[in-house]
C-alpha cells in the first residue's frame, strides 16, 4: 500500500547550504520523496527514482507555470517540452557537438587558459575561484555563445543573478530585483548580437540560433542566452574548483594523476559526481505516480537531486569521498534523458582536458594553501566559493 510523501520539516535552507550531503543520505534511508516545507518542493533523492522520472516524460514535464527559472529567465529550451524541446535544442546541436568543441572551442579554450596561467604564474599564490576559474569559465561562455561584445565580468554578474534567482525558493525580493537589471543589459548586448550575426556562418549558439534552417524568434534566442549564462558558467568554474579542491587535498591521489595511473577526464568526472554543481532541478507530475513506495498527486513540483543521487550508496559506495579511481559509473550530474546537458562536452574539453591539466602541468607544485581553507557553499548549485592554492613560482 503506498503510503503519502512524507513531511520533514526539520531541515532548514541554512543547513541545506552549509552541506546538504548529511541530509540526503537522511532522506535515501527514511523518505526518498520528501515534501520539504522550507524549500516547498518534493525532493527525490534516489538514483533509481531519478532515472525513472527522467524516462518517463509525459508523466513528469520539464515545463511548469510556477518554475522560478522561467520567472528569471524567459521560457527557455529546458523548461519545455516533446517536439518544442526538440525544435529548439535542435538549432542549438551544432553549437555543441564533439567535432566542434575539439576543432573549434579547444583552441579558444586553450588561449584563454594559457593567458590566465600566464598572468598569475609569477605569484605563486592565487585563489583559483576569483583568479582563474571564474574567468577562465565566463571568456569561454563569452565564445560560445557569441557575446563577444561584451566584459567577462558583466557575464559573471549576470550569471551569478540568474542563478540566485532560480534559486530563490525563500522569495527574496532584493534577489529579483538584481536580476531584472541584469535582463536589462543581457537582452542589449543579446540584441546588438543578434543583428551583427544574422546571415554568418559563425559557429556560436546565438548564430545557431537565428541561421536554423528553422530559425527561433528573438525571445526564443535572448531566453535561450539567458539559460546557457545561467548554466554554462557557474558549473565549469565550480567543477575547476572542485577538481583542484579534490585533488589539492588527496595528494596521494594527485601524485598517481600525475603519473598518469588515471586520465584527467576521470579526475572531471569524479569532481563533478563528488560535488555536482547543479544540485537540484525541477520537474512536475502531470499525474498522480507511484514511486517506490510513495504516492505523489497530480500537478505537484519535484526536486530532483541529482547531487544526492551522485552519492546514492546503492550506486556509489563511500560516495562522500572524492575518488577519481572508484569504479567509473554513469552519474547523473549532467542529468539524464531529453534535456541532458547541452554544454557536457564542452565542459568536459574546457574544464577536463585543458584547464584542470593545465594549472597541474604548469604551476609546479600545486598545492593547498595551508593557511586558508577552502569553503563550500550551496544545494540548488554548490561548489567551492574560495580555493586558495599555492605553487613554487
Ligand atoms: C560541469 C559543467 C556542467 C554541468 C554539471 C551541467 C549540468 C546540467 C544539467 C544537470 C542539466 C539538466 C537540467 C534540467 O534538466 O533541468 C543541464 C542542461 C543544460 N546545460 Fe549544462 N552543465 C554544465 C555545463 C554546461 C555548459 C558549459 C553549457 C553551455 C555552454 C551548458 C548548457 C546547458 C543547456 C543549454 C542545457 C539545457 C538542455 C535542454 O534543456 O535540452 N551546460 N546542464
Amino acid at each position: 500500500m503506498p503510503r503519502p510523501v512524507p513531511v520533514i520539516d526539520d531541515v532548514t535552507l541554512d543547513q541545506l547550504f552549509a552541506d546538504p550531503y548529511p541530509i540526503y543520505a537522511r532522506l535515501r534511508r527514511e523518505a526518498p520523496v520528501a515534501w520539504l516545507p522550507a524549500a516547498r518542493i518534493n525532493l527525490v533523492t534516489r538514483f533509481d527514482d531519478i532515472m525513472a522520472i527522467e524516462r518517463d516524460h509525459d508523466a513528469f514535464p520539464a515545463n511548469d507555470p510556477r518554475s522560478l527559472q522561467i520567472k528569471a529567465m524567459g521560457h527557455s529550451l529546458m523548461r519545455k517540452d516533446g517536439a518544442d524541446h526538440a525544435r529548439e535544442r535542435k538549432t542549438l546541436e551544432p553549437s555543441f557537438r564533439p567535432g566542434t568543441v575539439k576543432n573549434y572551442w579547444r583552441p579558444r579554450f586553450t588561449a584563454i587558459c594559457n593567458g590566465l596561467i600566464d598572468e598569475i604564474g609569477p605569484r605563486g599564490e592565487a585563489d583559483i575561484f576569483d583568479d582563474f576559474a571564474a574567468p577562465m569559465a565566463a571568456r569561454a561562455l563569452m565564445e560560445i555563445t557569441g557575446l563577444v561584445n561584451v566584459d567577462w565580468q558583466d557575464m559573471l554578474w549576470w550569471s551569478q543573478s540568474l542563478i540566485n534567482a532560480t534559486g530563490n525558493y525563500g522569495d527574496d525580493a532584493a534577489i529579483w530585483s538584481r536580476n531584472d537589471e541584469a535582463r536589462r543589459q543581457m537582452d542589449l548586448a543579446i540584441n546588438d548580437r543578434i543583428r551583427e550575426l544574422r546571415g554568418t556562418d559563425d559557429l556560436s549558439a546565438i548564430s545557431g540560433m537565428i541561421n536554423a534552417e528553422d530559425p527561433l524568434s528573438e525571445d526564443q534566442v535572448r531566453a535561450n542566452v539567458k539559460v546557457i549564462i545561467g548554466g554554462g558558467l557557474n558549473e565549469p568554474r565550480d567543477a575547476i574548483c572542485t577538481a583542484v579542491h579534490g585533488l589539492t587535498q588527496s595528494p596521494d591521489q594527485l601524485e598517481r594523476v600525475l603519473r598518469n595511473e588515471a586520465d584527467w577526464r576521470q579526475v572531471f568526472e569524479e569532481s563533478v559526481r563528488w560535488i555536482a554543481p547543479i544540485g537540484m532541478y525541477p520537474r512536475r507530475t502531470a499525474r498522480a505516480v507511484v514511486l517506490g513506495d510513495i504516492e505523489i498527486g497530480p500537478n505537484e513540483p519535484l526536486g530532483l537531486s541529482v547531487a544526492s543521487a551522485c552519492h546514492d550508496e546503492s550506486h556509489f559506495p563511500d560516495g562522500d569521498r572524492f575518488d577519481v579511481f572508484r569504479e567509473r559509473k554513469p552519474h547523473l550530474a549532467f542529468g539524464a534523458g531529453p534535456h541532458f546537458c547541452l554544454g557536457t562536452w564542452a565542459a568536459r574539453m574546457m574544464v577536463g582536458e585543458v584547464a584542470v591539466p593545465e594549472l597541474f602541468t604548469r604551476l609546479k607544485n600545486l598545492r593547498a594553501d595551508p593557511d586558508q581553507p577552502a569553503r563550500l557553499g550551496g544545494w540548488v548549485f554548490r561548489g567551492p566559493l574560495s580555493v586558495p592554492v599555492r605553487w613554487d613560482s
